[in-house]
């Protein structure tokens, strides 16, 4: 039999071998890791649990939310508001932060959520998640947490992951020590290491971006897809594959899973924001797993997790994944200049 390391022991022997969890960390994340399993357990009733379907409200982001995405966001909050980690917690699905309650004590850090990630996936029955961020507050702060307390560069996480639900329920983390896997064993209702060390390739044949907006997109991003269409006879010399499922979770596992790259770039549709994702709570935790991996994630110019978020909310153009084609995509947006 081969013998099965929980992710419970997983973060407890983390946090023996170089105290790089400490408790508090190690309690949150076991709570957000709880959150995910009872998330996907509400995934997989699908219709016949009731969560289905539309909510008739809108985020901040003027999405209509689904279902889904508020149960998500209320199982996160109940989860992680009382167990004395926690210090305030943002999320996509709230205008603003969320403070933990008076009635229960204050920790030392800060979480970020896309409780559900590819809404427009769910009804579809394809893969979805939920992403986190982890930041610590900041060391000179007694009196209440504010929103720009929460606006640390990415390069500050402490804990970053995200749990992909599909034909598998995989919780992948980092705690800056590399990536690790865990997979949901249904039966004992617990997390299983599944793998350690992920790696991206550094090469890939196959890209991941949303071929309907080409029309859209900046000279840059329309010369490396035009280049990777040319296949073989182009100057890229190989054929690419393409892949879009539309849940950034989801392609973000399949590019730690076998490389590859990822782009949601600023495109001419709303030229005033800097891309559709969010910085964050969706591209600095991705980020930090990618470079982990021994990928790379910019916005075109900048290394994403060197960015100084200016709000909460704040979008951002994404190009992730292995390495040198990430490099190559910011190369020809740094000779457009
Ligand atoms: P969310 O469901 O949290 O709003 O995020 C959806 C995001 C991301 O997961 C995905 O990569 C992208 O939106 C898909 O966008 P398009 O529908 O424009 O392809
Ligand atoms: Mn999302
Ligand atoms: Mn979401």
């Amino acid at each position: 039999m081969t013998s099965k390391i929980s992710l419970t022991r997983y973060l407890v022997e983390q946090q023996r071998q170089d105290g790089r969890i400490p408790p508090q960390l190690r309690l949150l994340l076991e709570v957000v890791a709880r959150s995910c399993k009872n998330i996907s357990y509400a995934v997989n009733k699908g219709a016949l649990g009731g969560v289905l379907g539309t909510a008739s409200t809108e985020n901040v982001q003027g999405e209509i939310q689904k279902k889904l995405d508020i149960i998500a966001n209320e199982v996160l909050i109940e989860a992680n508001e009382w167990g004395g980690h926690l210090a305030a917690m943002a999320s996509e699905e709230m205008d603003s932060i969320y403070l933990v309650p008076n009635r229960y004590p204050q920790g030392e850090y800060l979480l970020l959520f896309d409780p559900l990630d590819g809404s427009s996936n769910i009804d579809v029955n394809v893969s979805i998640g939920t992403i986190f961020s982890v930041l610590k507050k900041p060391d000179d702060h007694d009196a209440g947490i504010e929103e720009k307390d929460f606006l640390q560069a990415g390069n500050k996480q402490v804990a970053a992951g995200y749990c992909v639900y599909g034909p598998q329920t995989t919780l992948v983390l980092t705690v800056g020590d590399g990536v690790a896997m865990f997979t949901l064993d249904r039966e004992q209702g617990s997390f299983v290491l599944t793998q350690e060390n992920v790696q991206v390739p550094a090469d890939t044949k196959e890209f991941a971006i949303n071929m309907s907006n080409m029309r859209h997109w900046a000279p840059p991003v329309r010369k490396y897809i035009d280049e990777c269409l040319q296949g073989k006879e182009g100057p890229r010399g190989k054929d690419f594959n393409m892949r879009w499922i539309a849940s950034m979770v989801a392609d973000v596992h399949r590019i730690l899973t076998r490389g590859g790259v990822f782009m949601y770039p600023w495109d001419k549709r709303e030229p005033e924001k800097a891309g559709k994702l969010r910085l964050m709570y969706e591209a600095n935790p991705m980020s930090w797993l990618i470079e982990q991996a021994g990928g790379a994630a910019t916005n075109g110019h900048q290394r994403i997790l060197d960015l100084q978020p200016t709000k909460l909310h704040e979008r951002v153009s994404v190009v992730l994944g292995s390495k040198n084609e990430v490099e190559r995509v910011t190369a020809y947006h740094r000779e457009a200049q």
